[in-house]
């Protein structure tokens, strides 16, 4: 498959990516929270549990997953990435080091990992990834981003892009604008305007073919403190006016992170984009707790009931399924909920 293939397929009309790369300090949080022991056999067990869910073959384009997972061999016979090419989907694996303090703008970061990453994405390549991710962060403030931290992240996230389809990989380039702060949404657009514009200036630098990736932005939408709360039809219009603006056309698709947004929220929010999107871009989700929270829940209450945990995930994967089609709707919750 071309790389343009493999981009069409994880982000095809219907389907979206499940973002399980969770490192072992962020799992260490998201387990915190439902009271299970941050252990690898039991990040073993809600991960497999989920990639051997239904959904996986109608809804799923590709799985995003960490070090440690795509390592793994499941209890059920095939290894991790097995496993999820067995249910038609992806692999993929997260390749950068985490967001580090920036030198000369502390309070902000940049994204580490390029050293060596030649070397550790052929390694990947044979365990099974066919695509890539690589995250960097902006904080929105009266004084951030600056353009220190725009550069240099754009210019990381290049690198990163080059070497990965050199690798013969997808790269999922993730420039993400936090939602944290009291910010409106004019304030996100601008912002995350000026980023896109940055990332693609260097990514043509770094001569990325831009046909072989995927785009995983934020929406454009009001920060968590902001007490302006934006509709839904707001939020999809500025957002795709900001996608149409910024991101060259021979961009295959874009997957949205659900940045902290609720399940519904994230589900009914992609929905009302794909309503009004009039673009060439396949607009899909790539959403890690807006795909796992309810599924987390369950595992929380009986990690042994497998069939409750994979409803849940079922029924979100399904929903976000219906919201890249522009089909979703709230009577379509309630029958679930009911
Ligand atoms: P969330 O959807 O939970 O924001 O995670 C997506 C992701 O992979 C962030 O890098």
């Amino acid at each position: 498959m071309t790389l343009n293939e493999i981009a069409k397929k994880m982000c095809a009309k219907g389907k979206g990516i499940l973002a399980a790369d969770e490192s072992t300090g962020t799992i260490a949080k998201r387990f915190k929270s439902i009271n299970v022991e941050n252990v690898e056999k039991n990040r073993l067990n809600f991960r497999q549990t989920l990639f051997n869910s239904r959904a996986m073959r109608d809804y799923i384009g590709g799985v995003i997953l960490f070090d440690e997972t795509i390592r793994q061999k499941t209890t059920l016979g095939p290894s991790i990435p097995e496993l999820i090419s067995k249910h038609g989907a992806v692999p993929g694996i997260k390749v950068d080091k985490g967001a580090k303090p920036l030198a000369g703008s502390s309070d902000e970061t940049v994204t580490e990992g390029l050293d060596g990453l030649r070397e550790r994405l052929e390694e990947y390549y044979n365990l099974g990834a066919r695509f890539t991710k690589w995250r960097a962060v902006y904080k929105i403030s009266d004084k951030f981003p600056s353009a220190q931290s725009i550069k240099s992240n754009s210019h990381a996230l290049a690198r990163y892009a080059a070497l990965v389809q050199e690798a013969k990989m997808v790269p999922i380039v993730e420039p993400e604008v936090l939602m944290d702060g009291s910010h409106n949404i004019d304030t996100c657009y601008q912002v995350t305007t000026d980023v896109l514009n940055e990332c693609y200036n260097e990514l043509e630098i770094h001569k990325v073919d831009l046909k072989g990736t995927v785009l995983k932005p934020n929406m454009v939408i009001a920060g968590s403190k902001c007490r302006d709360k934006s509709s839904a039809e707001e939020i999809a219009k500025k957002t795709l006016d900001c996608l149409k603006k910024n991101v060259p056309s021979e961009v295959p698709g874009i997957a949205f992170l659900s940045g902290g947004q609720s399940e519904i929220e994230s589900s009914k929010n992609l929905n009302e984009i794909n309503k009004i999107n009039d673009s060439s871009f396949l607009i899909t989700f790539s959403y890690g707790r807006g795909l796992q929270a309810s599924a987390l829940k369950e595992f929380g209450k009986n990690q042994e009931n497998l069939e409750n945990i994979q409803k849940a995930f079922n029924h979100r994967a399904k929903m976000n399924g219906l919201s890249s089609k522009g089909e979703w709707s709230e009577e379509l919750e309630k029958e679930f909920a009911a």
